[in-house]
């Protein structure tokens, strides 16, 4: 079969493609996995049992239930949704909001591409425009939506701050950060995939003045922030304007099998989105809009992230610290500061294979984790530490987050 040049980017080896398959793997190997790579949030029994009753007066009821089903939404998405969200953020955060402001989308990893591409690559004045990441590691599902020859990213390297405890924490260096016609948008996720990292509001107003002086949007991926769902455990402040595109999910509040993302932006984006919806898709689901609609006019969603989402992933993150504590006392470990999302960032300085092969090792015993490599756009030659790092998946039961941790600390512990 012949192939077009366009087909390239999708029959070639990619970060997002690998994660997605070692999940898919994970769950058809034999033996006892230990699954801690991925990005799945956890089962919530309460936060289940929530939604099947939202669920259920859906089904009991012919009309919204046939709607549902039976009717595409509009290209921007959901009306109703759309309203209620808007209430929700003008009532808690006083941000000016309208639903003009707001789209839906199949999950926000759909708009990524849409987004990226409408911001980077080749501009109608001939130049050359990217994306900056001014704090790698960073998301490894935005790397590949690139549709330029040339590569749309430009990470910068974070700064290392070393904490007690055996934790550190990435800071945006800003010596030389300067905004010029090369950069067509700044993105950052908040809290942070793959480290955990919340950057600082002092960070944050930082990026956003340099880019409104630049007059560049700030894409600011809220998949695990706030308002919901809330898998935030430091002190933080959201914000928007219309220079901000902000991107929230559905996913991590326990619903990534629905595919429900939502773009918070200026109505010039949102218009770019619902075409792209239309396009590509004709209309996004109404699925996880008419689910949890009700729960936002009732004020309910924000109760589910207070009292459920946040102290269930604070007790995984506090179990597994302890289990890193206890299983790898010997090592030279340091733990990225969790403050938030359900991953946590173990740094092995000096580990003298790099963690791709520890990766490939630990995945031979049914451990899977992430290696830190593909979180890096910008691989420097000269910075150990990309490949000294892995990513675990905490939000997991206890047993095998326990035992898995245990392997990994036996496979690393082998290596010095
Ligand atoms: C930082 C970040 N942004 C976006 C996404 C994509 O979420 P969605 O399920 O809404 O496509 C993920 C998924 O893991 C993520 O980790």
């Amino acid at each position: 079969m012949q192939f077009s040049d366009f087909s390239s980017r999708y029959r070639q080896n990619s970060g997002t493609v690998q994660l997605m398959e070692d999940l898919g793997r994970a769950t058809s190997t034999r033996g006892p996995i230990h699954q801690l790579g991925g990005g799945n949030p956890a089962h919530i029994p309460e936060v289940e049992a929530l939604l099947r009753e939202s669920m259920g007066e859906i089904t009991g009821d012919p009309e919204v239930f046939g709607r549902m089903v039976g009717e595409y939404d509009a290209p921007e998405g959901n009306l109703g949704f759309r309203q209620a969200l808007t209430d929700m953020l003008r009532e808690q955060f006083a941000w000016p909001v309208t639903p003009d402001n707001i789209a839906i989308t199949n999950g926000s990893q759909s708009s990524f591409g849409l987004l990226f591409n409408s911001f980077a690559g080749r501009f109608p004045d001939g130049s050359h425009r990217k994306i900056l990441l001014p704090l790698t590691p960073e998301y490894v599902g935005y790397f590949d939506v690139g549709l330029a020859e040339q590569p749309i990213f430009e990470g910068r390297r974070a700064e290392i701050d070393l904490l007690p405890d055996r934790q550190f924490k990435y800071r945006v260096n800003f010596d030389g950060l300067e905004l010029g016609p090369e950069h067509g948008a700044v993105c950052v996720s908040r809290p942070t995939n793959p480290t955990g990292n919340v950057i600082t509001d002092a960070e944050m107003a930082q990026l956003r003045a340099a880019c409104k002086r630049a007059d560049i949007p700030l894409i600011v991926d809220g998949a695990y922030g706030l308002p919901f769902p809330g898998m935030i455990f430091t002190e933080a402040t959201p914000f928007w304007d219309t220079n901000t595109i902000l991107l929230l999910s559905l996913s991590k509040l326990g619903l990534p099998g629905i595919r429900t993302g939502i773009v918070v932006a200026d109505p010039e984006v949102i218009r770019l989105v619902r075409n792209h919806n239309a396009i590509n898709s004709l209309a996004p689901s109404r699925l996880g809009p008419t689910l949890v609609t009700p729960l936002l006019q009732k004020g309910q969603l924000q109760s589910v992230c207070d009292e459920l989402v946040r102290p269930f992933y604070r007790r995984k993150l506090d179990h597994a610290l302890d289990v890193i504590e206890h299983t790898m006392a010997d090592l030279p470990v340091r733990v990225h500061k969790p403050e938030g999302a359900l991953f946590l960032w173990l740094w092995f300085e000096g580990l003298p294979v790099t963690t791709t092969e520890l990766y490939r090792e630990l995945m031979d015993q049914g451990v899977f984790v992430l290696p830190s490599r593909p979180f890096f756009p910008d691989p420097a030659a000269d910075w150990r530490h990309q490949d000294e790092c892995i990513r675990v998946n905490y939000a997991g039961p206890e047993a095998m987050v326990s035992e898995g941790i245990a392997l990994i600390a036996e496979a690393v512990r082998s290596k010095f």
